[in-house]
């Protein structure tokens, strides 16, 4: 027997047991004759007290830092009690000890304000892994699962698994691939999604299926986005939109409930991806705080219709506002005593190029009612008060303001909104707010191919009653500078992100589930008949074998976990996560492979550039 309890275990009505730990040096502490240790394992830590009839053992066999040892003894009463963890009241009296492995001199320091940096600690991830703060994410990962999961059962979903080694199909991101040996010159992909393998699971009449899935996407990394990860992934046969909404925010919220003991009683706030853009610029918007961007001026277009035209602004001769797209504000609560060196900083900010405007005006709302601004010279002092109160500024608040294309504007805007609302200390940690994102547009245009992609993925229905609209027009964009004039534009889908504290943490749709539909879908996505049969033949297929009408989501696990763990990166949530480049730096991977393997594949290198 290794170990009769472990490090997390022994209490002060333990005191006089005999029983023997195992687990790992943390630190060493030499006091004249007596010697502590403490002693860590998943569990915890207990101090070991090590006596003067074991020096002559200690000097021959030293302890070192992650030496993993044995330890036998009785429990006794510390005299000095750490209130700090959980064994503090106790310590074990040394009796006997074997040292089980020795351990090189760990590259840093395993605690929770370790001195490592990031490279170092992936490099060494099976150490960092040992550290609490990473296993408290892990530990917070496992619970989510098995929340979700006795969830899901209870509501007699079924879990399913789906091939890794499938088709290549790329169709949003890329798709990583892997080449056959068996048949040579062919490659199969990693799923992106399970996507179509649920559908097709609905057609074989498992009408709740979900599976906590690794999916592959071959894009650009970020902070919430990792090369693989990791959906909760649920389809469900038989149901409409409102079905799956509320089903799936019950999932949510019992999640809520299980991990952090939080009652989420209220009801999903709903809101359109249009107002989302609208009133945050964004769609994803956070929504622990208010702060709503107003269009001063704008060329989105609402229903076909330009809905800020700019009268307030317009005509004052401001050269910045006058020739602008689009022109946008939010009133910055109690900050009008803002400093000029304090809205030199702001203007900086919004110069950075990752937010790439040219400049920003602000118009200080003082609390005396009067008002002073950028841009004086241009504008009464009733023309700034209209403004401010276009923008919803009151008394004591700071509008800021900022003007130049449609879409960078927005952007910024959006960006400078959640940054004074981190700085304002509105976006706490500890506050969650769900968010259902609804009514996503159908089609997106991309520039760069001339046509239309799915916003969502080729398999979202329309909603019904814009389903004539999208079989009677021409996909084709004769003028791309005026895309949004085509009827594609403003064709709306069953499609809706469930959004947490300005991150999407899951999407998903109702599925076209006729095939004729489903062709058309393909056909307005530029695709010939022959490609839709070679890539999606077995979905068009299935749908006609009798696929009754189904919807799903998947939700983004590490960034659920991430977001209820209180940190920005979901690799923190991960165990073997990879790096910015997408590299696993512990295994130095991706890596070139042998010759030999080139040659089974029959694949001959020839890199270009
Ligand atoms: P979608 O592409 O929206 O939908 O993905 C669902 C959720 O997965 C998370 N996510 C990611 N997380 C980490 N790293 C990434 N690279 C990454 N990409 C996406 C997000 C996202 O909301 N098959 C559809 C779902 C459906 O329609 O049912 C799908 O995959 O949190």
């Amino acid at each position: 027997m290794y170990r009769s309890h472990t490090c997390g275990e022994l209490r002060i009505s333990d005191v006089t047991k005999e029983v023997t730990l195992a687990g790992w040096v943390q630190t060493v502490r030499k006091f004249g004759a007596i010697t502590f240790v403490d002693l860590r394992d998943r569990y915890g830590i207990t101090q070991l007290l090590f006596g003067e009839e074991l020096n002559a053992q200690l000097d021959a066999q030293p302890l070192g830092r992650e030496f993993v040892i044995q330890a036998t003894g009785k429990v006794s009463e510390r005299s000095n009690k750490n209130a700090n963890i959980a064994t503090g009241e106790i310590e074990l009296a040394v009796q006997s000890f074997k040292i089980l492995n020795k351990s090189a001199i760990p590259p840093f320091t395993i605690q929770d304000d370790t001195d490592g940096g990031d490279d170092l600690r992936m490099k060494y991830r099976f150490l960092d892994l040992r550290r609490n703060a990473v296993k408290k994410n892990l530990e917070l990962r496992y619970a989510v699962n098995r929340s979700a999961r006795n969830y899901l059962h209870e509501n007699h979903f079924m879990d399913i698994e789906t091939p890794f080694l499938i088709k290549s199909t790329p169709e949003g991101a890329r798709d990583f691939v892997v080449p056959s040996r068996m048949n040579p010159g062919q490659f199969y992909a990693l799923p992106q999604s399970p996507q179509t393998f649920k559908q097709l699971l609905m057609v074989s009449g498992y009408d709740r299926y979900y599976q906590i899935v690794k999916c592959f996407r071959d894009e650009d990394l970020r902070a919430d986005r990792q090369p693989e990860f990791t959906q909760i992934d649920c389809e469900m046969a038989f149901v409409e939109q409102e079905d799956i909404l509320n089903m799936f925010e019950s999932l949510i919220k019992r999640i809520f409930k299980d991990v952090k003991n939080i009652d989420y009683t209220e009801q999903v706030t709903r809101m359109t991806w249009e107002d989302a853009m609208w009133q945050y610029g964004n769609d994803k918007p956070d929504i622990r705080f208010g702060m709503q961007i107003a269009n001063l001026k704008s060329a989105f277009l609402k229903g076909g219709k330009i809905q800020a035209t700019g009268e307030l602004i317009n005509g004052a001769g401001f050269g910045v506002f006058d020739n602008a797209e689009t022109v946008l504000a939010i009133a910055a609560p109690g900050c009008s005593e803002y400093t000029r060196k304090q809205t030199d900083e702001l203007t900086e900010w919004v110069k950075r190029p990752q937010i790439g405007m040219q400049g920003l005006v602000y118009i200080k709302c003082n609390a005396d009612g009067t008002y002073k601004s950028s841009v004086d010279k241009f504008y009464t002092e009733d023309k700034l008060k209209a403004i401010a109160d276009a923008a919803g500024a009151r008394a004591g608040d700071l509008v800021l303001i900022l003007a130049g294309r449609e879409e960078r504007t927005r952007k910024a805007t959006s960006e400078l909104r959640l940054e004074m609302g981190k700085r304002l200390g509105f976006r706490k940690e500890d506050e969650f707010k769900l968010l259902w994102v609804m009514d996503f547009p159908l089609f997106e245009y991309a520039e760069e191919e001339n046509r239309w992609v799915a916003r969502h993925h080729p398999f979202t229905s329309p909603k019904p009653d814009q389903i004539e609209v999208m079989i009677n027009n021409n996909p084709l964009i004769e003028n791309a500078d005026k895309y949004l004039e085509h009827p594609y534009s403003n064709i709306k889908a069953n499609a809706y992100d469930m959004v947490l504290n300005g991150n999407e943490i899951g999407g998903g749709s109702i599925r076209i589930y006729q095939r004729e539909l489903q062709e058309k879908m393909f056909a307005a996505l530029g695709m010939s008949e022959e490609e839709a049969l070679h890539k999606f033949g077995f979905l068009l297929g299935a749908f006609e074998y009798g696929a009754p009408p189904h919807g799903g989501i998947a939700f983004g696990f590490d960034r659920l976990c991430s977001i209820l763990g209180g940190s920005e990166s979901i690799r923190d949530f991960i165990a073997f996560p990879k790096n910015n480049s997408g590299r696993d730096v512990m295994l130095d991977a991706p890596s070139s492979i042998d010759d030999k393997q080139f040659d089974e594949l029959q694949i001959k290198l020839n890199l270009k550039g």
